[in-house]
């Protein structure tokens, strides 16, 4: 069996620059965490969350899955984000899809897959479907980057319509819900929408 010896080198050498530069950080962040944003993006290795945004270790709650997608009889995005709202009371929760995605690919494509991977994809055929006609006019590459698009502004839609988002939402402060999308080509991000 690999041991895996060099990310848990890495590990320590990393653990130690932090500390180096802030010999109290780790001790702060185990009394608690107190992010303001709340992250839903893609499994994708390119797209890490806390690292595309320059953010430390404690300031993003996250949560990735397959092609960003909330579904609302999934308990696992569920109950994420009702943690995120209710218990750590974040400001701002961001929906950031990322063109190129595979599982958005996949389920355009209209090919059958197999197993959880499948089931997992309805969520983006109902969206490619709902936006056939828009979506038809478009060719390959192009329709493959504004299904991508149309699947953020889909999984924000679903995220504005959980009930405690929308209690949160008639807070004081405000909870902001936000439609991004990363360009695996460039790593910039753009906002599609806020809510
Ligand atoms: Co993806």
């Amino acid at each position: 069996m690999e041991n895996l010896d060099a990310l848990l080198s890495s590990n320590k050498r990393w653990a130690a620059k932090i500390k180096a530069g802030d010999p109290t950080f780790f001790e702060r962040l185990a009394e608690q965490q107190s992010p303001e944003y709340l992250w839903i993006g893609c499994s994708d290795s390119r797209v890490p969350a806390t690292q595309i945004v320059d953010l430390e270790p404690g300031e993003i709650f996250v949560h990735r899955n397959i092609a960003n997608t909330v579904n609302l009889n999934d308990d696992n995005a569920l109950a994420v984000i009702q943690f995120a709202v209710e218990a750590l009371q974040v400001k701002h929760i961001i929906v950031c899809g990322h063109y190129g995605c595979g599982g958005v690919i996949a389920a355009d494509s209209g090919l059958a897959l197999s197993g959880p991977v499948d089931r997992w994809l309805d969520n983006v055929r109902e969206v490619r479907k709902r936006h056939a006609q828009e979506l038809d006019t478009l060719s390959g590459a192009d329709r493959v980057t504004r299904l991508c698009e149309l699947n953020v502004l889909a999984q924000l839609e679903s995220v504005s319509q959980i009930e405690y988002v929308r209690a949160a939402r008639e807070r004081s402060p405000a909870l902001q819900l936000h439609a991004w999308i990363y360009d695996i080509h460039d790593g910039i991000i753009k906002q599609l929408k806020n809510l």
